[in-house]
């Protein structure tokens, strides 16, 4: 089975080596030789330890009649998906890790692809094979809930801040330079990125085909070390999670960074690695956890996907051989979620002050869980932190007291919050 790598970067240039390094192994267990014959680049004049012939000719190689399957590791949304349009219109089968591009036309992309095979498993979580666990091993399942942590670039930038007390910007420097970041990483710490791999799972689990823009997105690049603090006092973890959590029969999808107890497996998931717990109504809760971002993990998925291809496994690409007839899943709204909170307000430090936030939030149908007001010790300022905790509530009543807060004359930086998730 011949294969050419579109886009031999860190992940492509893995892909072509673990093939030929675990050849003998790789053909006893598909029954086929996968080769990858050739490879496309930019630039060929950037310096690379391709073991493969590179090329910069992307249309010869997609009018090649000797090449089996493609794998697409291009990055970007809309020019993948033109070239992946194309070739699935010659039926010839595509593995992709592109998480951003699936996010927005992977519906387009299974209509496309209507037979042919189209494997994604490298798109979620790098090497967990939480693809594969959606929709063939947990499929007799009903998912009531999904919490995933699915970027090891913000999962590493929080672990440190936390354990080591190192600031957000030279965290994401190591981060990058470990090369586990994406090129532009305000898609890893703004959230993005996670959502693109929430939506993938969506789709499998609830055949919900949501986009970006339909879901609650917030990143880690606001949290301070007074957060960090406040977690570390009540023994929470901070984590940046994708959340899918049925309700009725609507569904919860959200990214957020969220306060978890430490004694909870999720918040144990440290520094680059990712963990994602499913939990379904016949089996309960599985946890599956390992490496999510890095060249070797995702080429191990990658190489999965071509191993099923050779094999010719038939898996209906989002899971669903006919649509969900029964009890089709809503979406509900951002400001529908349901959750608890934590909420820092800076307030000046005067009488009434602390009265009156509290009667706005019980106006409010907020109910607070804990609080904590520590002592001044700065005596030049005459301002204090205020950490509360609610007990669980609707997200636009929350909104609607921060809205009320931020006019208040006695708050003096903007109120954040942070959601517990439990
Ligand atoms: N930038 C991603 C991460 C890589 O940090 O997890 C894998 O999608």
């Amino acid at each position: 089975m011949n294969v050419a790598i579109l886009g031999v970067g860190t992940v492509g240039n893995e892909v072509a080596n673990v093939l030929i390094r675990n050849q003998k192994l790789i053909s006893a267990r598909s029954g086929m030789h996968i080769v990858p014959v050739i490879g496309v680049v930019r630039d060929l004049k950037k310096a690379r330890n391709s073991q493969i012939p590179l090329t910069d000719d992307i249309d010869s190689v997609i009018n090649r009649d000797d090449i089996d399957v493609y794998v697409e590791l291009m990055g970007g949304i809309e020019k993948p998906y033109e070239i992946v349009s194309k070739i699935l219109a010659k039926n010839k089968p595509v593995v992709t890790a592109n998480k951003a591009m699936l996010a927005y036309h992977r519906n387009e992309l299974e209509r496309l692809a209507g037979d042919t095979p189209f494997g994604y498993e490298a798109s979620v979580a790098g090497g967990i094979p939480i693809i594969k666990a959606l929709r063939e091993g947990l499929s007799a399942n009903h998912i009531q809930k999904i919490v995933g942590i699915m970027n090891g670039t913000s999962n590493y930038i929080l672990t440190n801040m936390m354990q080591r007390g190192v600031k957000f910007d030279e965290a994401l420097k190591k981060a990058q330079e470990l090369g586990y970041a994406e090129a532009d990483p305000t898609f890893d710490v703004g959230g993005f990125d996670t959502a693109h791999k929430l939506l993938i799972l969506a789709s499998l689990a609830y055949s919900v085909h949501a986009k970006p823009e339909d879901i609650l997105i917030e990143g880690i690049s606001d949290i301070t070390n007074e957060d960090i603090y406040f977690a570390n006092e009540f023994e929470y973890a901070i984590k940046l999670l994708a959340v899918a959590k049925r309700r009725d029969d609507k569904v919860e999808l959200r990214v957020h960074p969220a306060l978890i107890q430490k004694d909870k497996m999720i918040a144990k998931v440290d520094g680059v690695m990712n963990a994602v717990s499913v939990s379904g109504d016949a089996v309960g809760e599985s946890l599956f956890y390992g490496a999510g971002a890095g060249g070797s993990a995702t080429a191990s998925a990658v190489i999965s996907d071509l191993i099923d291809i050779a094999r010719e496994v038939k898996n209906p690409m989002l899971g669903y051989k006919a649509p969900l007839e029964i009890l089709p899943l809503g979406l509900f709204k951002p400001n529908e979620i349901k959750t608890k909170y934590y909420l820092r307000l800076k307030v000046a430090d005067e009488i009434g002050v602390l009265a009156n936030i509290t009667n706005l939030m019980s106006q409010n149908n907020l109910s607070i869980d804990s609080f904590l007001q520590k002592p001044r010790t700065d005596k030049n300022s005459d301002c204090s932190t205020l950490y509360f905790t609610t007990h669980t509530c609707l997200e636009a009543d929350m909104l609607r007291v921060v809205g009320l807060l931020e006019k208040e004359n006695y708050i003096k930086d903007k109120p954040f919050m942070i959601r517990i998730e439990e």
